[in-house]
């Protein structure tokens, strides 16, 4: 392949990439960014290579007894359950389309952010 082609295409490839990226409007790492929160922050390392601990997620919103009080009132509540203290991160996805782990049994009009 001739140089200007491959820069073409490696230029295309990550215009899709950017895309598929911009494209997911519940992705929580873009709100993270807007609030200036870093990799850091959530990694603990500046070169992440695995899932950022939820200890961090602890840190900055608390645990079951906060994040509980957020979202009381409604019909039902995602942080209240019979499911007890379910991994934020099982719900809360960061990098991906966040999803609602109840959603295997029931059919709950909550949209996870
Ligand atoms: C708000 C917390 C948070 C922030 C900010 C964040 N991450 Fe993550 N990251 C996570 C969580 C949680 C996972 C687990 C998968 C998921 O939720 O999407 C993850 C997964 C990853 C993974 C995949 C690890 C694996 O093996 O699955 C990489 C790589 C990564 N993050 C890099 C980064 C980089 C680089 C940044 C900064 C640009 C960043 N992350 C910012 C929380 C965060
Ligand atoms: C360094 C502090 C910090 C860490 C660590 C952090 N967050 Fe956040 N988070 C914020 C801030 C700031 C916002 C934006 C303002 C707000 O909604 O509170 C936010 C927003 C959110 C929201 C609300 C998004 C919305 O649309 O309303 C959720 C849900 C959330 N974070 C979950 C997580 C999870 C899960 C983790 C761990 C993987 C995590 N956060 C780690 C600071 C943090
Ligand atoms: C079973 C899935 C699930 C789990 C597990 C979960 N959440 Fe949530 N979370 C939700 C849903 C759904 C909402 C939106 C509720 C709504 O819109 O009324 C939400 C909303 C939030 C918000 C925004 C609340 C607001 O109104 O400002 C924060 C912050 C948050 N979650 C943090 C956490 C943290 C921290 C954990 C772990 C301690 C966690 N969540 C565990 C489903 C989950
Ligand atoms: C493995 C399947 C399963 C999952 C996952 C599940 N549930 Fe349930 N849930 C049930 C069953 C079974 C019942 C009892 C039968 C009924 O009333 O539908 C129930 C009942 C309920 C009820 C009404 C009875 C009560 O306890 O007050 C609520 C509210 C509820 N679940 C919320 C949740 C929430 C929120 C989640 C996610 C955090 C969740 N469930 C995840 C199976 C599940």
């Amino acid at each position: 392949m001739r140089s200007s082609n491959l820069f073409i295409f490696v230029f295309i490839f990550a215009a899709a990439l950017a895309l598929v990226f911009t494209a997911n409007a519940n992705e929580l790492k873009g709100k993270h960014k807007e609030a200036a929160v870093a990799c850091a922050d959530c990694h603990k390392t500046d070169t992440p290579d695995k899932p950022a601990p939820v200890t961090s997620c602890k840190e900055c919103h608390g645990g079951y007894a906060e994040v509980k009080e957020l979202t009381k009132g409604g019909e039902v509540n995602p942080h209240d359950s019979h499911l007890g203290e379910v991994d934020c991160r099982d719900c809360h996805k960061i990098h991906a389309q966040s999803q609602l782990v109840c959603a295997s049994c029931h059919n709950f009009e909550l949209i996870v952010p």
